[in-house]
């Protein structure tokens, strides 16, 4: 028998799992805590990455979930009046021209679908992405995105940041070759550590690629449904997609969802040539709290996305005015804040730290992500940040 030191720890005898805080084993989940299996109490500034984006456990979709009556299931290939109410809200609250959805189950299945659409649509088989990108853990999606090239199975360009004016004229040159099917790109680059293109850069990519007869799709899986101060961060800029693919926030934990949005004639190549069967695609559960979660953002949304203003402000200066050991650079757009201390080791360090005083954040490399709920009380975002203070 093996000595106990080398025997697996629970929680990989079973389970797959890589990257993050796996040392804490979630029991319960409400408002803007976390709490584990040792009774302990977490501020919650991940919030389940961009998922839990109005607070954990919130009443009203509870309700939803207990009560709901509706079929167990629905066969893809039939018709359900559900679906149609939560396509006809999404298309309602989505940027102009994107006027039909595909069902998916998450984000990685939406962005599937887009690149399918896009292949199709065009007869093209090649990507251009930003480098380093992350877009979902299916094939394609690992393609476009910063996957192992073991793994690439469309072949991708990518387009270094910043995303500037330099960027666009970087882009052209690989567009002029007409072989590219799409751009895919996440408007404000979560998964980049908050990176915010340039408006120029965001202003011309669309009629630049349509110059080439290139599609371009906006990955809203990450920022949708308010998390930088819009409802979908494509508004900070004057960028009409032809594709956007949600997910996460949708129904904000409470069930799984995702959905690619596109234009009509793509809806009509996606039904012509391509295959969007899903067979869980659009759970009758799921829609039903995606669809009040949906009803109740587009009723507060004005409310909501100030609130979201504020606090972002409040943020921005509390962490302007602490001692980092290096001036650190702060990005922050809505209640989407990233914090590069320009050191890994350090930002590992100092999350961990926060972690051990009850503050959950997400270091990626030399940044330190925040991601709070978008209705954060200031009490709370002031308790959060003054543990931050403190494990500087
Ligand atoms: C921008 C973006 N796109 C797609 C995905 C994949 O979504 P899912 O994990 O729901 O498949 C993610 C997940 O984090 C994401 O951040």
């Amino acid at each position: 028998m093996q000595p106990a030191a080398s025997m697996p720890r629970p929680r990989k005898r079973f389970l797959v799992q890589n990257g993050g805080n796996a040392e804490i084993e979630v029991t319960r989940a409400r408002g803007n805590y976390v709490y584990d299996a040792r009774g302990r109490k977490y501020i919650d500034f991940i919030m389940g990455w961009c998922v839990g984006n109005f607070g954990w456990a919130r009443p009203a979709l509870r309700r939803r979930v207990h009560a709901f009556d509706g079929p167990d299931y629905v066969y893809p290939n039939y018709t359900y009046e559900p679906w149609r109410e939560l396509a006809r809200l999404l298309v309602g609250l989505a940027p102009n021209g994107l006027s039909r959805c595909c069902r998916a189950t998450g984000g990685s299945e939406a962005v599937e679908l887009a690149l399918q659409a896009a292949m199709l649509h065009t007869g093209r088989r090649k990507f251009v992405a930003i480098e380093d990108a992350y877009h979902g853990n299916t094939l394609g999606a690992l393609s476009v995105g910063d996957g192992d090239d073991a793994v690439r199975v469309v072949s991708v360009a990518r387009l270094k940041p910043p995303l500037d004016g330099d960027a666009l004229d970087r882009l052209e040159t690989r567009l002029k070759r007409r072989d590219v099917a799409a751009v895919i790109m996440e408007p404000i680059a979560m998964n980049l550590g908050v990176l915010i293109p340039g408006t120029e850069f965001m202003d011309g990519i669309v009629p630049l690629c349509h110059r080439y007869g290139t599609l371009v799709v906006m990955d809203e899986v990450a920022t949708g449904f308010g998390r930088t101060g819009k409802l979908f961060a494509c508004e900070h800029y004057d960028v009409q997609p032809d594709m956007m693919t949600i997910a996460k926030a949708a129904t904000g934990g409470a069930a799984g969802i995702g959905a690619l949005l596109v234009r009509d004639d793509l809806a009509e190549t996606l039904e012509r040539d391509g295959n969007v069967y899903s067979t869980y695609g659009w759970h009758p559960l799921s829609v039903d709290v995606a669809i009040a979660n949906l009803l109740w953002i587009k009723r507060n949304q004005r409310r909501l996305l100030r609130q979201v203003d504020r606090t972002s402000a409040y943020f921005v200066k509390r962490l302007h005015a602490m001692a980092f050991p290096e001036e650190p650079e702060i990005r922050a757009r809505g209640l989407a804040i990233a914090v590069d201390v320009r050191d890994e080791t350090y930002a590992e360090r100092v999350a961990k730290k926060c972690r051990t005083r009850g503050l959950l954040l997400d270091p990626q490399e030399s940044v330190l992500l925040m991601l709070p709920a978008l209705n954060v009380d200031r009490a709370t975002a002031r308790d959060g940040l003054d543990i931050l203070e403190a494990c500087l």
